[in-house]
């Protein structure tokens, strides 16, 4: 049988020379007359590691990396796989993965992500066979039991979701998989995109015959292009095998999906902003009720989802409820795809059950930051999360547990800042982030947000700091209870947090050019 040798084609890795590394391995696959078979697979989240060459061999497969094009001669004169200074070993037992419960992620970097063959051989399609022999409300009911929390920021329950659109009567539903993936430090919907979109396509096809919807779309960020290429290269494969189509998998059940781009906005992540967008509009908040599960996209009864719940449906029926379930602690259960990045060591992504540390994720998997300096503070949650100092480090991450101290979980982004960082420039951002961010539908957010901006602005200068810092207070609570969504509305978590937690680095002294006017 022909070996397989892996080079991703991953973004991030292409990011730091993938391509020309793959085209290396080629010319001497060529050049040597080797029976080697080049895969271009997706990424398996070790990214201080990419670009990572791997190799099949009966002991499982051998890595490589950080490998450049200038390497792939001598890794191959060495003679594959060998003692080389690049070679890591078996890459399944580098703790970084050894330590993980990969279940939504479980093919992405094994697989050849275009070939539904190698999906199917690595348990893909199970939960699609069984949800086509279930009843629609059973389907609903296995989610529900499994405890599966939406993975796009507010963590309300897939289950419930899906039992609306379920009973709401129309004979036109929509599944929406929202991959806008707007949240800083956040990549894991971009992974599975690019590295095993056939989980999303059956994720979504179990949705559809769960409610009774034919048509899905997924929404992809526009700075996804490679993501973009694959889904689409995906579904038109899923389509010619039988996948998607008016006969899914044989059965007489019909689901079909296409992919749309984003508008480029942050605010377009907001599931009615979105529906908005897909409509071919400007990506404006619409009020809610009525729920988008209610009246969604043209105005039909629509599931919208963030990528990592659908993709973690066929698990979940393909091994029962029970199992899913079985991971996770509290009410969050199941597995939680974390993403390490800002001033970090090793930044990647880490699928491990609700319940670990925020301490094991920056200092066991990350090795602490990249510049080598003390962890001043971690951004959890994307741009409206909270800044957390050391002191919380040990807080499990737990939707309640994370709320009840001022914290969200979100889409699992985590960015890590060393001891240079400035707090009160962080609560600044968070007003200007808004500010050019807010769709500009209501007040407190379109105003507020350049109201606070200049306040801190006025704090970092020194001028009138008590009083200003209680005029900052009173605006976020002003956007926390006027705000007509939640990007106005939790602006105040970031600044709120940073002043909790870091007073010292908003008590400024007058500058020089302030104190001389
Ligand atoms: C300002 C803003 C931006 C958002 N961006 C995203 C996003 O990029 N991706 C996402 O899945 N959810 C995002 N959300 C959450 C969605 O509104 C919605 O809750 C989610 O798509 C529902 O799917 P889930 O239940 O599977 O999480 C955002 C929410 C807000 C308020
Ligand atoms: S809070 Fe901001 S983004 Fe949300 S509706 Fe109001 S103006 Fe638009």
């Amino acid at each position: 049988m022909t070996t397989r040798i892996y080079v991703p084609c991953d973004a991030a890795a292409l990011s730091v020379g993938a391509e020309a590394v793959a085209k290396a391995v080629h010319a001497e696959i060529v050049t040597r007359k080797l029976d080697l078979k080049l895969v271009r697979n997706g990424s398996r989240g070790l990214l201080w590691l990419e670009p990572l060459l791997e190799i099949e061999t009966p002991k499982g497969r051998i890595g490589y990396g950080p490998v450049k094009a200038s390497d792939v001669k001598g890794i191959f004169d060495a003679g594959l796989p060998a003692q080389h200074v690049l070679n890591l070993g078996r890459v399944d037992d580098i703790p970084y993965l050894a330590k993980q419960q990969r279940l939504t992620f479980a093919r992405c970097g094994i697989t050849d992500p275009l070939s539904l063959e190698d999906y199917e051989a690595h348990g893909g399609l199970k939960g699609l066979r069984k949800a086509l022999e279930m009843a629609p409300a059973a389907i609903v009911q296995a989610v529900t039991d499994s405890g599966l929390r939406g993975r796009g920021g507010a963590g309300f329950p897939t289950g419930i979701k899906w039992k609306t659109v379920l009973q709401t009567e129309s004979a036109q539903k929509y599944i929406v998989c929202n991959a806008d993936e707007g949240d800083s430090g956040t990549f894991s919907d971009r992974m599975i995109m690019e590295g095993d979109p056939f989980v999303l396509i059956e994720g979504m096809a179990i949705a559809g015959l769960a409610v009774g919807a034919t048509k899905g779309y997924v929404y992809i960020r526009s700075e996804y292009p490679h993501a973009f290429r694959q889904m689409n290269r995906a579904i038109e494969i899923a389509r010619e095998k039988g996948l998607l189509g008016t006969e899914v998998l044989g059965s007489n059940r019909v689901f079909n999906m296409e992919t749309r781009l984003g508008a480029g906005a942050y605010i377009c992540g907001e599931e009615t902003s979105l529906l908005e967008s897909l409509e071919g509009k400007r990506g404006q908040i619409r009020p809610k009720p009525p729920l988008p599960a209610i009246a969604g996209l043209f105005a039909k009864p629509t599931v919208v989802n963030n990528l990592v719940s659908l993709a973690s449906v066929p698990i979940i029926l393909a091994e029962g409820a029970e199992y899913y379930k079985n991971y996770g602690m509290g009410r969050s259960r199941g597995t939680m795809p974390i993403q390490l990045a800002g001033n970090i060591k090793q930044g990647g992504l880490i699928e491990r059950a609700f319940g670990l540390t925020l301490r094991e994720l920056i200092y066991d998997y990350g090795g602490g930051t990249y510049s080598g300096r003390p962890v001043r503070a971690v951004q959890v949650g994307g741009p409206l999360g909270a800044y957390w100092p050391e002191s919380l480090f040990d807080v499990p991450l737990d939707y309640e547990a994370f709320a009840a101290k001022g914290g969200m979980v979100g889409h699992g982004g985590i960015v890590v800042f060393d001891d240079t960082v400035d707090l009160a420039k962080q609560a600044r951002f968070a007003f200007e982030f808004c500010a050019i961010e807010s769709c500009g539908k209501c007040t407190p957010c379109r105003i507020g947000s350049t109201r606070g901006a200049e306040t801190v602005d006025k704090i970092m200068k020194g001028e009138k700091v008590v009083q200003n810092i209680d005029l900052v207070k009173d605006l976020c609570e002003t956007l926390r209870d006027g705000s007509l969504c939640a990007l106005g509305g939790l602006t105040p978590m970031p600044v709120m947090s940073a002043l909790e937690h870091f007073p010292e680095d908003f008590d400024r002294k007058p500058s020089r050019a302030a104190a001389a006017e």
